[in-house]
């Protein structure tokens, strides 16, 4: 199979692992196809008051999310940030905007003055919705991630994540799967999260997303897990069948490289290829997780 992801990545100090060219954008076009199909044509799952005033995307990587929001809403100013420029896949509607930067960088805690803001599109209590997907190889704090977005929100804003959580081969490391005689997860995830592991990240944290946004003060959060099944099987939902086997297509590649990225070796490459052989099913979960800052018309 041709090489599907390339080599060109951001040249900032920021931990992200993931190339940002014309491949890259590609696939993560296709990918955000396959996610709003598995969801049923609605990405945002907040209940949203019918009139919001400013959304921000961060890590809107190609800004599909960003630019349907921007085109539903058109009273609304929506932001994109990523590290990476955005590329001119749509026609740009005039009430979206990309912001280039790492948003440790310009995110910064309540209280901070106007004037001390690096962006001031990014002011602190000024969203009435933050949304990220996907930041799994990016973030190496996710609380401080998590209070960074509740800080964003102005009063009764909702927070929406959407992020993974890796299974690790042993089942005591598991946070958040119940035993299933059929799920399997294949050796090469131990080489995978304990390579997220030496960098700081957490293979798992969309599970834990929910817990971070409590103690970040906001309310109300609910959480749900979709199953991100890395091939196709009988009984497969119809809704899932796309993105098994988008994954099934781009797995090797694509795990090989974040985990060489991430520094450490693949004793077994060709375990990367295997998929649910002997009737083992190999997904893992994709956690959504809503919350809201009080305050505002909700209380
Ligand atoms: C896996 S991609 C997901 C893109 C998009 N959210 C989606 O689901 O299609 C992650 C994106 O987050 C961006 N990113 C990672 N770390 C970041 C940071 N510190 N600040 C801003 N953007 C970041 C990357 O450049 C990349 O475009």
């Amino acid at each position: 199979m041709a090489s599907l992801i390339e080599r060109t990545y951001h040249s900032t100090p920021a931990a992200y692992a993931l190339p940002n060219g014309v491949l890259e954008h590609r696939r993560l076009e296709t990918q955000h196809e396959c996610l709003l199909k598995l969801m049923n044509g609605r990405i945002i799952h907040a209940s949203l008051p019918p009139t919001i005033t400013r959304a921000l995307d961060i890590g809107c990587g190609t800004g599909p999310v960003a630019h349907s929001l921007a085109t539903a809403r058109p009273t609304t100013t929506v932001y994109g940030l990523d590290l990476s420029p955005v590329p001119p896949l749509r026609t740009q509607p005039p009430n979206l905007e990309f912001i280039q930067g790492d948003f440790k960088e310009l995110v910064r805690p309540d209280g901070t003055s106007s004037d001390q803001l690096p962006d001031p599109r990014l002011a602190p209590a000024s969203f009435d919705l933050v949304f990220s997907r996907l930041l799994i190889f990016g973030i190496t704090e996710w609380q401080r991630y998590i209070d960074a977005v509740a800080a964003l929100l102005a009063p009764g804003g909702h927070a929406e994540l959407h992020d993974a959580c890796h299974p690790d081969p042993l089942p005591d490391l598991q946070p958040d799967t119940a035993a299933d005689p059929t799920r399997y997860n294949p050796p090469w995830t131990r080489a995978l999260n304990a390579a997220m592991r030496a960098k700081a990240m957490d293979p798992a944290c969309g599970a834990n997303i929910a817990t971070y946004m409590r103690r970040a003060g906001l309310i109300d959060v609910h959480a749900r897990r979709y199953a991100w099944p890395h091939d196709v099987w009988e009984g497969l939902p119809a809704e899932a069948e796309m993105l098994g086997r988008y994954t099934e297509e781009v797995r090797a590649e694509f795990y090989g490289r974040v985990i060489r990225r991430l520094g450490a070796e693949l004793e077994e490459v060709g375990e990367l290829e295997s998929g649910n052989e002997g009737g083992k099913r190999v997904w893992f979960w994709l956690w959504v997780v809503v919350g809201r800052k009080p305050g505002g018309m909700g209380g």
